[in-house]
């Protein structure tokens, strides 16, 4: 059972939104605990009709506590996981850090909800451009099998936590007053301008964001053939992130049925109507929790593959959302035992 809960990272961009869906999605717990660095003890916090003060996270902060939402930075998860687990306590961890360990599942509830009973202790939640993009793929590849996909993602400034969107605030204030505003979260100004780098260096040109989404798609749809080309760019946008996807199926799809299998699959919402303007954008997706699909169209170039327009609020099904979801899908099996 899992009757005390522990939210560590409550004060941050994700971790705001996590305290969100708790009281809204009814998750129910009987006790809860908000955890962050020494920069926040003893702020106080609303959760539905009750104020939490936030306590200091040290080894000695999962002593009964049965189940830990961790929205920190991939540092601090890896150090506190561990203290969690000795404890006795089970983690969803929202950070880079634990997702490509063999012994993490990696779960959309959506799309690969059994992989959660095989943890040791700590399940990791995807990364939120991988996440919007999966769960858009899983039905066509279910239906037809996907063997390649080429994304370029435009990602909010929220991705970086509150400190980006307070610079995407400033900047644009700077901007417009005629000052320069030296980038410290992002490495170049991001008021009126696309930064085509999210993360650092990785491998063969490819930066650490775009190789989360090769490596974690794989893993998720539990098939290491999938081949993924991405190119992740920050944009001024402060909440959801969009992507333009191709796919390329091992058995061709036709729109028709493309936008079929989108608008059966769980946590997907179609919008395509060009004719009448009717695409997702990210001012539309901003406090929603689904994935959002339009555009749906054959690629035109030959490959036989559909090209689609993907928008998702990051801070949603991208992190808090999935996670609370996890935390859901671990207490309904509990309960069912
Ligand atoms: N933002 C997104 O769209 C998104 C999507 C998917 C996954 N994620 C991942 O989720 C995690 C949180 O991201 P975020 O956007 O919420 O970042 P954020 O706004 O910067 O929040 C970070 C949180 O971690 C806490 N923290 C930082 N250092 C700490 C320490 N030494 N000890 C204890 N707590 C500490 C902060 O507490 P203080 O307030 O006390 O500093 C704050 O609550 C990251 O791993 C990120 O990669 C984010």
């Amino acid at each position: 059972m899992y009757e005390t809960i522990a939210l560590v990272g409550a004060t941050g961009a994700v971790g705001r939104i996590v305290l969100d869906q708790i009281v809204s999605r009814k998750l129910p717990y009987k006790r809860l605990k908000l955890l962050a660095s020494e920069r926040s003890v003893g702020k106080e916090v609303r959760v539905g009709d009750q104020t939490i003060k936030v306590e200091l996270l040290e080894p000695d902060a999962f002593k009964n506590v049965d189940l830990v939402i961790g929205s920190t930075p991939d540092e601090v998860a890896a150090e506190f996981a561990p203290w969690a687990v000795a404890a006795g306590a089970v983690v969803v961890d929202e950070s880079g850090f634990w997702r490509m360990d063999a012994k993490v599942p990696l779960v959309i509830p959506e799309v690969n909800p059994d992989a959660v009973d095989h943890h040791s202790g700590i399940i990791a939640s995807p990364n939120c451009s991988t996440t919007q993009m999966v769960v858009a793929l899983a039905p066509l590849h279910k239906a037809a099998r996907v063997k390649r996909v080429i994304v370029s993602t435009y990602q909010a400034t929220s991705g970086a936590g509150l400190a980006g969107n307070e610079e995407l605030r400033d900047s644009i204030r700077d901007s417009l007053a005629g000052k320069t505003h030296p980038p410290k979260t992002f490495a170049h100004p991001i008021a009126f301008n696309l930064i085509p780098q999210i993360g650092s260096e990785k491998q063969d040109g490819y930066t650490s964001e775009e190789m989360k989404m090769v490596y974690e798609t794989r893993k998720i749809l539990g098939d290491d053939d999938i081949q993924v080309c991405p190119t992740c760019v920050r944009v001024p946008v402060l909440i959801g992130h969009s992507e333009s996807i191709l796919v390329e199926t091992e058995r061709p799809l036709t729109v028709m049925e493309a936008t079929e299998l989108f608008r059966g699959a769980d946590g997907v919402t179609v919008v395509d109507d060009l004719a009448a303007k009717q695409y997702p954008m990210p001012l539309d997706c901003d406090g929603k929790d689904d994935v959002f699909v339009g555009r749906i169209r054959h690629d035109i170039s030959g490959s036989g593959g559909i090209a689609f327009w993907c928008v998702s609020d990051n801070l949603r099904k991208g992190a808090a959302t999935n996670a609370v979801q996890i935390a859901e899908l671990l207490m309904r099996k509990a309960a069912a035992v």
